[in-house]
This record gives structure tokens, sequence and C-alpha cells, in this order.
């Protein structure tokens, strides 16, 4: 059977090392992966909708959806066989979310951790649009009827709720029948968490304050090298071993980029640099950075360098997605008893 696959990013910020170790990479594989001649049907969305929850430039919003979907482009994913869309232009994501959201348990909802960790002490000042993220999230991924979505560990409590609101409506309007399919985490077998350069027990994120903790897509070479030379490291020698990794996060956090960017795994980079300086890992470590890197941000500025190409592919993305969702969202309102037309 094919399997569906969607994910999505918010275009927030700069894309970096970390959006595409963990994700894009991966998505690309996922697109050109087929088993016995069948491969799967995937749909990468910008979720513009959601990149508004906390708070936004509405100067930098649509240049930043372009990115991102450069970002993807650049990356691997086709726009003539994977589905690219952003998600405002795709109007049946906001209608499934209300729909969705009345059938939803704010209980449910308080329990969500981003949601307290993003909102911190001043919860009562959070928006309704913060406090209700997840319930959007599930209607991206129940729209296309997803049955695999691929997301990073922070993802998974939400995807759990996303499992939950479709087991709701297949218990409450499908007569237990399994309308929306319940849609499975891919976790991927070396998602690879890449954390911060400055401190290697957080994640590298398009929002730490410090460029320096990341490596942004559009990073040029000498950005690159300079960045992981001055990454933290510890007194020691570059470890052989896990054990020897132990407790030395920032170490490891070197060694999983080299080993995702290489396409192995991390005993393999141990043994070729273990018990070398940092220096020496890490002057390896930009030169293949740079050389798996810049072809991406090449084509990135390319397209962002003449965004007519790029509002086109989201145009026809919108297009083929509005096709695919309008009759699910059809159904919903048919079997939740609307009046239609
Ligand atoms: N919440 C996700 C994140 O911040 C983005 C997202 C929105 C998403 N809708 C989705 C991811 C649907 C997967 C599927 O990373």
């Amino acid at each position: 059977m094919t399997k569906r696959i969607l994910s999505c990013m918010q275009p927030t910020n700069r894309l970096q090392l970390g959006n595409y170790l963990g994700a894009l990479k991966n998505w690309v594989k996922l697109q050109d992966e087929a088993k016995d001649g069948v491969s799967n049907q995937c749909l990468y969305g910008a979720v513009d909708l959601h990149a508004i929850t906390n708070g936004h430039d509405p100067a930098a919003l649509a240049n930043a959806t372009r990115e991102t979907a450069a970002a993807y482009i650049a990356a691997g994913v086709d726009p003539s066989r994977s589905y690219i869309f952003a998600q405002s232009h795709v109007p049946q994501h906001a209608q499934l979310n209300w729909l969705l959201s009345s059938m939803t348990q704010m209980g449910k909802l308080e329990r969500m951790t981003q949601f307290k960790d993003k909102a911190g002490k001043n919860a009562e000042r959070a928006s309704l649009g913060l406090f209700a993220y997840p319930v959007l999230m599930a209607a991206d991924i129940l729209l296309y009827k997803a049955t695999h979505v691929p997301v990073g560990e922070d993802q998974k409590q939400h995807l759990e709720l996303t499992r939950d609101i479709a087991s709701v409506f297949n218990e409450k309007y499908a007569n237990g029948e399994e309308y929306f399919p319940l849609p499975e985490p891919y976790i991927m077998g070396t998602a690879t968490r890449v954390m911060s350069l400055r401190d290697g027990t957080q994640k590298m994120s398009k929002s730490a304050e410090s460029d320096m903790s990341r490596i942004n897509l559009t990073d040029d070479a000498d950005m690159i090298a300079k960045k992981f030379k001055k990454a933290k490291t510890d007194q020691g020698n570059v470890p052989a071993s896990d054990a020897e990794g132990e407790g030395r996060p920032e170490a490891m956090n070197l060694i999983g980029i080299y080993a995702a960017l290489s396409d192995t795994d991390m005993q393999v980079v141990m043994n070729e640099f273990g018990g070398q300086q940092f220096s020496a890992l890490k002057t390896a470590l930009s030169d293949l950075a740079v050389a798996k890197l810049s072809p991406i941000t090449t084509r990135m500025n390319e397209l962002m360098g003449d965004v007519a190409e790029i509002d086109a592919i989201l145009k026809a993305g919108a297009e083929k997605a509005q096709e695919l969702t309008q009759p699910t969202l059809d159904d919903v309102y048919r079997m939740m008893g609307f009046l239609r037309g």
C-alpha cells in the first residue's frame, strides 16, 4: 500500500543544519524510496498559519514562507512528484481545524508540554492560537489522511493528540470505522538530533539568540568554517567510543553531525578521529559541511533571487492540495450533519 507521508515546517527565522539533517534529508529519502515498485506519496507544507501563534513580523512572513519552500526544493524535494504547499493557500486546513477544535477537550490541550514551554509563566497572555496549535496540526495531517508523519521527538505528543482526535472523530461520526487513518510517527533510523554548537545539551535552533550556535542553510563556506572552529568542545581528545563520549555532549554532537553528513554511523567516525585533537575533526567537518551544503545554499539563493518560480510552485502545489483535500472536507461536513448544498 502506498504510504502517504506528510510533514511540515514553520516558516520562522532561518533554516539551519538541524532542519536539514533532522528532517529535510529524510524527507527526500522518503520521496525517493520505493518498495516493491510502490513509491511513497509525500506532502510537505510550509505552515505559515502556525507561524503567527506566538507573535510574528508581518514584513517577514511572506519571504520566510518562500524561503522554507526554497529549502525543500534545494534539498531535493521534487515538486513534480511531491506536494509542496503553503498552509494558508489551502483554506481547507483552517476549516477542518474549526471542526476538529469542537471535538477536542481543552483538558487534552492543557497537557501539551510545548504549550507550557512556549507560553512560559505568562500563560494568561498566550494567544488562543498557541493553545489550539496542536488542533491545527491535527487538521494538517488528517485533511490528507496521512498514514505516516516524520517528526522530531518534540512533536510526538502532538502526534499522539492527532491520533486521539482521529479516534474521537471515527467513533463519533464514522460509526467506529477508520475514516481517518491513525497516523504513525515516522522516527527516522538515523534521525539526527543536531545540538547547539555552544551548548551540547540544547537543540540547534533557528531561534536561539547566538548565531554562532547554529549553521544556517544560508551560511557561506567561511562562516561554516568559523562556526565549527569556534564550536565548544572539552579538554580531552576526540572520543573513540560511546563510553569515552559519555557526559561529553559537545564532542558527541560534532561526531553525530559528521556521521549524518557522511551517511555513516558514529562509531565509524570515532574509529577515524578517536584520540586525535578536536581541531582535526573540526577541519574535516567544515570541509564536509561545505561540500554537502553548498549546492543547497546555491540553489536556495537562486530560487530566492527570482521568487516568481517559487511562487508558481507554491501556487501549483496549493491547487493540487485543494483537489486532494476538498472531498475529505466535504465528507467531514456531511458526516457531522451539516446542511450541504
Ligand atoms: N508543529 C510542527 C513543528 O513545529 C510543524 C507542523 C505543523 C507539523 N503541522 C504539522 C509537522 C504536521 C508535521 C505534520 O515542527
